[in-house]
């Protein structure tokens, strides 16, 4: 049994594949935190939520006997605010009578196989039977709320998704001020923090620091992701490394304002929250109502932040992406954009796909600039009716003379913008998010829609599936090129404004989820001005994102690098441009470390190009289950050496090994070994190219011989593969 009630202890432990969590319920009923990490065998337990001294002037609740006991310093599975603990909290709720004073206990429980849907957001799924859910319920005896949190375990995973269900079950409404998704308490501040911070066009880069005492955290209150954080965090020990070492991996499912919050207090115990951000949030939950938290998922790792990205990767592809594409063979697609702009036609359209069909490309993408007015990107978003001056004869008649040719047919859209100069903004500009008397801010010259609205999410549904379901429409990519000002909605009562960042998430939830829905055949990419929206709640729905507008090789590395830390390979949307920097060569491998496309105008290419171009679509179907099912390897950051990055694709059975190096910058140093993590050490390999023989412990140990590289022979921008087979 994955989740086991000691009933006589009142210890609950949930055993994960590789990874055990325990909380006890204490005397009058505090709901305790004990352990998370590696798998133990016990439950006699209590002893672990004594951390340290206790401090004098920490509260004390009478009636629980223990002078050691405190809800300031003890820890606690999801600590509420303004009884006495005066860490950052998870749960704090106003009720009738003014004050924000929130103290939950645990009332019950139930253990069930599989796993509950959450109403309204992406969640995690059960498959054959393989996870089992914990529900505990609490209730803040005065308010009346009730807070039922849920555990659910997988057993062929080291993961444990959690959640919280927040129910007034008291006479009067309350208001909900801060409502996490999980809390962690810790007994040790020995870790480092690592998350992923950027801009737009340098998405994901990858920062590592020990934990302080006090305060850090990272959020979004753009009303989006956005690329500033990702809603990614993890601990690693100090020691840890890509392979060693300990790592605590949290991932939240949303796609809106988010929090990850982590408090080291006085006594070095860090306390971990993630979960919605509490700025500009409130929710009122009048009698009889309930509030759901996203998701968020914790991961452990005994072997390294390496081993916490492949159970997030094999995790997330298994029991997140919902799609039927998810694990289904994706088409190689060549997209518009920076090949035309929105400089294109009917007839350049198709000779793009001409050319692409010739080199084994199997999907064109038509980007932004096929609807309304949209010459450029100042005018038309929300006018979803195909522009039939440049599209002469329409929509149908491209896709057929595309499909004629044997190539797929993608497009574009961007559903929850609008431009003041559309014809939806003139006839319903209150549908623009915004305050009245106040002016919109622009962004890329739009507005957002507001998604709160069922009649705004029902006419862009219309619009698109009008055009969805009368044209033979292979791929959509689904686009979100500005965050949210001014936010409030024309629908929203005062007192219910508070909720509107939250509403406009679960919006744009529903829609997509209609979308997918009605036309389950598409294959979805989600797109935010490149990786601004790389969440795992858009993973749900859609199993590929666009990583970056930045299409540069090298600058590709990082971005690249950094969202593997918590997102599948197979999710990584990344094509070979014809940017300046490195030749096709190195672009075609780095776009490998991810779903490989192009994004360039094919009839430019020169005939010693198109040679290549047609090499490379040889080695993306070579490699497609050991790149997007194959366990992945990061050897040397691009963000800690100067010169290299190193990288490997591992097939599950350890039969084979796809190794990839692109020099950044020439190193000063002559070519190393390099040391290869993963494979069988009983097993040989057979390097392809060159014939010679290693052993796995001999290219884990002693490392790959890259002395026949000459200091020369690479240079800036040059890159290297490998292909190792067992003998
Ligand atoms: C965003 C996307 C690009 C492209 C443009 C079109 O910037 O990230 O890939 O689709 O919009 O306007």
């Amino acid at each position: 049994m994955p989740i086991l009630f000691d009933a006589e202890r009142r210890v609950f432990k949930l055993d994960a594949k590789g990874f055990t969590y325990a909380m006890m319920v204490y005397r009058e009923n505090y709901l305790v935190h004990l352990y998370a990490g590696a798998p133990i065998p016990d439950t006699d337990l209590s002893y672990l939520m004594y951390r340290g001294w206790f401090d004098s002037l920490s509260p004390l609740n009478p009636q629980v006997e223990d002078p050691n006991f405190s809800v300031d310093i003890q820890p606690l599975e999801y600590p509420a605010g303004g009884a006495g603990d005066f860490r950052i909290s998870a749960l704090s709720v106003r009720g009738k009578a003014g004050d924000a004073v929130t103290d939950i206990r645990y009332v019950s429980h139930k253990i069930y196989q599989g796993k509950p849907a959450l109403p309204g957001l992406p969640a995690t799924f059960d498959r054959e039977g393989a996870a089992q859910t914990l529900e505990v319920e609490t209730l803040d005896a005065v308010t009346g709320v009730k807070a039922t949190l849920l555990y659910t375990v997988f057993e062929d995973y080291p993961v444990i998704a959690r959640s919280a269900r927040v129910e007034n079950t008291g006479d009067s409404p309350v208001n909900l001020e801060r409502v996490y998704s999980a809390c962690l308490d810790l007994p040790t501040m020995g870790w480092d923090m690592v998350h992923l911070y950027g801009r737009w066009a340098k998405e994901n880069t990858t920062v590592r620091h020990p934990l302080q005492h006090g305060i850090q955290a990272i959020h979004s209150k753009r009303g989006m992701t956005g690329p500033n954080h990702s809603p990614f965090l993890a601990l690693a020990d100090h020691t840890a490394t890509e392979e060693t070492g300990e790592a605590l991996g949290m991932s939240l499912l949303y796609s809106g304002n988010f929090a990850f919050d982590v408090e080291v207090d006085t006594r070095g115990c860090p306390r971990v929250l993630w979960g919605i951000n509490p700025e500009e949030f409130r929710w009122r939950l009048e009698p009889g109502e309930a509030f759901q938290t996203p998701e968020a998922v914790l991961v452990y790792s005994a072997n390294g932040l390496g081993g916490m990205s492949r159970t997030f990767h094999h995790f997330y592809l298994d029991h997140l992406c919902r799609s039927q594409w998810a694990k289904k063979k994706r088409p190689l697609l060549i997209n518009s954009w920076e090949a035309a702009y929105f400089d294109f036609d009917d007839d350049k359209l198709v000779e793009f796909a001409k050319e692409a069909k010739a080199l084994g490309i199997e999907m064109l993408v038509m980007d932004d600039g096929w609807f309304g007015n949209r010459c450029d990107d100042h005018r038309a978003l929300g006018d979803w009716w195909v522009n039939e001056e440049k599209l002469k004869g329409g929509l149908s008649s491209l896709i057929q003379r595309v499909n004629d040719l044997g190539v797929q047919f993608g497009i574009w859209y961007e559903p929850e913008m609008i431009n003041p100069d559309s014809d939806l903004y003139r006839a319903h500009p209150d549908w623009a998010i915004g305050v009245q008397g106040r002016e919109h801010s622009l962004s890329r010259h739009q507005c957002v829609l507001d998604m709160t609205r069922q009649d705004v999410r029902d006419n862009i549904f219309q619009q698109m599936a009008d055009v969805i379901s009368q044209n033979n429409i292979a791929y959509i990519k689904w686009d979100c090129n500005r965050h949210i000002s001014e936010a409030a909605s024309a629908q929203l009562p005062p007192e219910r404004q508070g909720e509107f960042f939250h509403r406009y998430v679960l919006g744009v939830y529903d829609l997509m989820d209609r979308i997918t829905t009605a036309f389950p055949h598409i294959l979805l990419e989600n797109c935010s001005s490149g990786g601004g929206r790389f969440d795992p709640g858009m993973l749900y729905y859609s199993p590929q994102i666009w990583a970056s507008d930045c299409t540069d090789p090298i600058e590709r590395l990082s971005i690249q690098f950094g969202a593997s830390l918590c997102y599948p390979i197979a999710s990584l949307g990344a094509h070979v441009s014809a940017s300046p920097r490195a030749g096709l060569e190195t672009k075609g491998r780095v776009a490998l470390c991810g779903t490989f496309g192009y994004e360039l105008d094919p009839r430019k290419l020169t005939e010693e190009e198109r040679e290549m171009v047609k090499a490379q679509v040889a080695d993306y179907h070579k490699y497609y289950d050991l790149i997007h099912y194959g366990d992945f390897y990061r050897i040397t950051s691009p963000t800690e050496d100067p010169f290299l990055c190193d990288w490997a694709f591992v097939s599950p059975d350890k039969t084979e090994m796809l190794f990839t190096r692109v020099v950044m910058r020439r190193p000063p140093n002559v070519y190393q070994p390099l040391r290869l993590p993963g494979l069988d050490p009983e097993k040989f390999y057979t390097d392809e190219d060159t014939g010679k023989v290693y052993s796995g412990a001999l290219l884990q140990h002693g490392g790959l011989d890259l002395s026949s590289y000459g200091r020369n022979e690479l240079s800036d921008g040059d890159s290297l593969v490998k292909h190792f087979v067992a003998r």
